[in-house]
């Protein structure tokens, strides 16, 4: 019997970013929440920022899936994700303190967990690139310093990884850390503290202890009981470590191909994908972004949409709205409808631009995004212009309420991704989203 045919009672919904992160997937992931039993993350760790605004109080969660705040659901942090504890149990307190029931939250026994040193050898990493060190055209990534490009790095490598279940076993914890501690000490200058590493991982073992289970299995049963699975991505498509702006990536499968790796769920499984994206582009960190702006309207944007990173709160480039790389994103993700975030941070332009092919240094155009840091550098937006609305948004609940120009806007996007919309987000509030054909 195939995975699909013995899943097949449950349904599993992917949430996958299809811009470079930050498209407001925390606020779709808590909407849908609802109509789930389980939320799963499935790739990435700290680096990630999901905010979510309920009855006007702001969560920001970076591990911990955002379908944690509704009552009653299992939170899964799946096989895929780097685990970094201390930021875990800091959220865990944060949730605590505001009341928010946390009992359904699982790790996976096979989580790979973010060390200390994994954050020192991102930041000297960067650092070295920064100096300039890294010769020839390559700049730093930009990462957020979390770790998690060397956590995954010790995951591939394996030699010296140390994963949830570790923390359970002080021996064998003891025995990976002073092995990694080796491994460290080149990169580092220095090797770490052996029995400092020791000790935190211990602590956060006693801790964590109660949470860490197998969980494959686990999200299998629970499709095979009928039960409803959300796949809750973070980063975004153009992040991806394969299919993104590489170098200028994260570690990890972002998008739906993540799930299968990251939760142990096959592709044949996934009943609906939806893909959410804001209706501009914005980006952190280096790399290129073929439709970024400058001076006032960037400005704009950046101060309407509250454009700073959830995690390092760092100011995001923003940009216009990249056709060619949404349509990419719908491709690779096989994405069923689309969720547009932030609509409503337009308002007030007379004219809005989108970009629908790539101009190329040797003067021809091409509709095909292309899934290099270097190459897409070289290319320029071709800019197609739409008509703009004045009015604020922020109360419109059907897409009959919205201004002709805004709704141009949104049928513009559909036919050129391809692929129909299924919610509209006018606002931070759970109540100022627009359900399409609801
Ligand atoms: P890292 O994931 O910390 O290694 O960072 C690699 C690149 O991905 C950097 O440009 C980061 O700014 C970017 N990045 C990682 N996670 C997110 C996210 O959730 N939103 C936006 N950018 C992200």
């Amino acid at each position: 019997m195939s995975g699909s045919a013995q899943a097949a009672r449950g349904v599993a919904t992917a949430v996958v970013g299809m811009q470079w992160g930050d498209e407001g997937k925390g606020k779709l992931v808590d909407l849908l929440a609802a109509e789930h039993d389980v939320v799963v993350r499935y790739n990435g760790g700290a680096n990630a920022g999901h905010s979510v605004v309920i009855a006007g109080q702001r969560f920001a969660l970076h591990l911990i899936p955002a379908g944690i705040l509704s009552k009653g659901k299992l939170a899964i942090i799946a096989n895929g994700v780097v685990l970094d504890p201390d930021t875990l149990l800091k959220e865990l307190e944060t949730l605590h303190a505001r009341g928010v029931d946390t009992s359904g939250l699982v790790i996976s026994t096979n989580a790979h967990v973010v060390m200390p040193y994994h954050k020192d050898e991102d930041a000297a990493r960067e650092d070295t690139l920064k100096s300039g060190a890294g010769e020839g055209p390559l700049t730093e990534i930009g990462t957020t310093r979390r770790g998690i490009g060397p956590a995954y790095a010790d995951k591939v490598q394996r030699s010296a990884a140390v994963r949830a279940r570790d923390l359970l076993h002080p021996e064998l914890l003891r025995a990976r850390i002073t092995q990694a501690c080796r491994f460290k000490a080149p990169v580092l200058g220095k090797a770490p503290d052996v029995g400092a590493m020791v000790d935190i991982a211990t602590r956060w073992g006693t801790r964590l202890a109660p949470m860490i289970r197998e969980t494959t299995y686990l999200i299998h049963d629970q499709l095979r009981a009928g039960k409803r699975v959300m796949f809750e991505g973070a980063n975004g498509t153009l992040l991806d470590v394969d299919h993104g702006t590489f170098p200028y990536v994260t570690g990890s499968s972002t998008g739906t191909a993540g799930i299968a790796t990251g939760a142990g769920v096959p592709p044949t499984c996934i009943t609906s994908a939806i893909g959410v994206m804001k209706a501009y582009s914005t980006r952190v960190g280096s790399g290129p972004m073929p439709t970024e702006l400058s001076g006032d309207v960037a400005h704009r944007i950046r101060e309407r949409g509250r454009e700073y990173g959830t995690t390092t709160g760092r100011p995001r480039r923003v940009g216009w709205l990249d056709l060619v790389a949404l349509r990419y994103a719908a491709m690779i993700n096989g994405v069923t409808s689309l969720a547009v975030m932030l609509l409503d941070v337009l308002a007030g332009f007379e004219t809005l631009r989108v970009c629908t092919a790539y101009r190329l240094a040797d003067g021809s155009t091409t509709d095909r995004f292309i899934a290099d840091g270097q190459e897409l550098a070289t290319a320029t937006p071709v800019l197609v212009d739409l008509p703009g609305f004045r009015e604020e948004i922020g109360t419109a609940r059907r897409l009959a309420d919205l201004p002709a120009p805004a709704r141009g806007y949104l049928d513009f996007v559909q036919e050129r991704v391809g692929v129909q919309i299924g919610f509209v987000s006018i606002g931070p509030d759970r109540e100022q989203t627009i359900m399409v054909g609801a």
